[in-house]
């Protein structure tokens, strides 16, 4: 199976979709308070989506996940489901949500602070987007897959926390996960050449402790072994001509497009 090049009319859908699952991030905002379920979150995201958007929400059903986003709470590491757990001070939690609209998919997921955070969390919580960011900005034609991994796990360990392995960033089109896998560590000058038309996630998860996971019984929710805290963010990006688009975008983030 090779790396689907998206042609221009594929690129605007995928801008579409990508830009919804931006604006669903940005509806659930002033929800994200102490006193709220993550399932109450869930089911806002969900009606917007389905209603107000007009798209689906990607993780319903996919592979059996059973709600319509995903709610990843402190030491846990990413596909939280959401329930009857109520958010406090001190939390932090990621939303991660994927729309299809079209036949095409947009995925992206940020970090969230209930209450006063502690120093801790905003330290990780901050590290894991810059994490995010390198990688995004290292983005453009003729570079690998490596590059990118190398980069990202390079900040992140010279900052003391580590990368988790098992779950990595994927391309994205009419396939939720698609080719390629998008590690976030590696060797520079590994792995795919990065051409224009490829559509694919960054979404670094990152642990204050060590990076070994466990996956809990309910068979979804991966957390660390040690109970550090654990942060992610997630764009999908395209690779342009000259560099790249972040196609989830949110209007108070910046990138330096080396465009
Ligand atoms: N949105 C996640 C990702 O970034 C995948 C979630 S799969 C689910 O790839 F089934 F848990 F929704
Ligand atoms: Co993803
Ligand atoms: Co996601």
């Amino acid at each position: 199976m090779a790396i689907h090049i998206k042609s221009a009319e594929e690129i605007d859908k995928m801008r579409v979709a990508s830009r919804l699952a931006s604006e669903v991030l940005q509806m659930i905002e002033p929800h994200v308070q102490a006193g709220i379920t993550t399932q109450a979150l869930n089911d806002i995201c969900h009606e917007y989506i389905v209603n107000t958007q007009g798209a689906i929400p990607a993780p319903l059903n996919y592979r059996g996940f059973p709600r319509s986003i995903c709610t990843t709470l402190n030491h846990q590491v990413c596909h939280g489901i959401p329930g009857e757990r109520v958010l406090k001070a001190n939390d932090i939690l990621n939303i991660d949500i994927t729309v299809i609209k079209d036949g095409f998919h947009g995925d992206t997921s940020k970090m969230f602070h209930i209450g006063k955070p502690t120093i801790k969390a905003v330290r990780l919580v901050d590290l894991t987007y810059q994490a995010m960011k390198i990688g995004i900005e290292a983005v453009r034609p003729g570079i690998t897959l490596g590059d990118i991994g190398h980069q990202i796990q390079s900040f992140v360990e010279q900052n003391h926390c580590s990368v988790v392995r098992e779950y990595c960033g994927h391309g994205i089109g009419k396939a939720f996960h698609e080719e390629p896998q998008v590690l976030h560590y590696g060797q520079p000058n590994s792995g795919e050449t990065l051409v224009p038309g490829m559509t694919f996630t960054i979404e670094p998860m990152v642990n204050a402790g060590k990076r070994h996971v466990r996956l809990l019984p309910d068979q979804w929710t991966v957390v660390t072994k040690d109970h550090s805290l654990s942060a992610q963010w997630e764009h999908t990006i395209l690779v342009t001509d000259s560099g790249y688009e972040v196609l989830t975008r949110r209007p108070e983030e910046t990138f330096s497009y080396d465009a």
